[in-house]
């Protein structure tokens, strides 16, 4: 069976390349996924990639990537990132690991955007460098994993 890894995508992330371009660039989800699909198989890996705006169904698919045996997430979990005790909870709780994934340096921007509920609990975090973003953070927990 491929060893697979989940690709998790938090709120208004389905908007990208409408969505603020000067702040999260052109590509859009899709073109995102089909990129890291290519790098993911390069390495021998799947991807089971999944978008939501609901806080509950980003927990199922936690739930259910560490039920089916998938081995780790990429995870942009974009504005639940700064307020989410349940999505960090089910990181712990299914002990799947998680590396944070964000396409701006939240550090450079709003305040509010600077704590994340999650960090602590994921075994890295990448972000400001755009859907790039995403690649570093694939390699990097493919590298974790191998
Ligand atoms: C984001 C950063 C979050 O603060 C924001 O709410 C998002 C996207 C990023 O990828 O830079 O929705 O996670």
């Amino acid at each position: 069976m491929a060893r697979e890894i989940l690709l998790l995508n938090g709120p208004n992330l389905n908007l990208l390349g409408t969505r603020e371009p000067e702040v999260y660039g052109s590509d859009t989800l899709d073109d995102i996924v089909d990129g890291l699909r290519r790098l993911a198989s390069e390495r021998g890996f799947g991807v089971r990639a999944v978008q939501s705006n609901v806080e509950g169904e980003l927990i199922d698919a936690i739930h259910m990537a560490a039920a089916d045996g998938l081995l780790g997430a990429v995870f942009n979990p974009g504005a639940y990132t700064h307020t989410s005790i349940a999505l960090r909870d089910a990181i712990t709780g299914t002990g799947l690991p998680v590396v944070e994934t964000h396409l701006s340096n939240v550090h450079a921007r709003e305040e509010f955007r600077h704590t994340s509920m999650l960090s602590a609990v994921c075994v890295g975090v990448v972000g400001g460098f755009g859907p790039m973003s995403y690649r570093l953070a694939l390699d990097a927990l493919m590298t974790h994993l191998d």
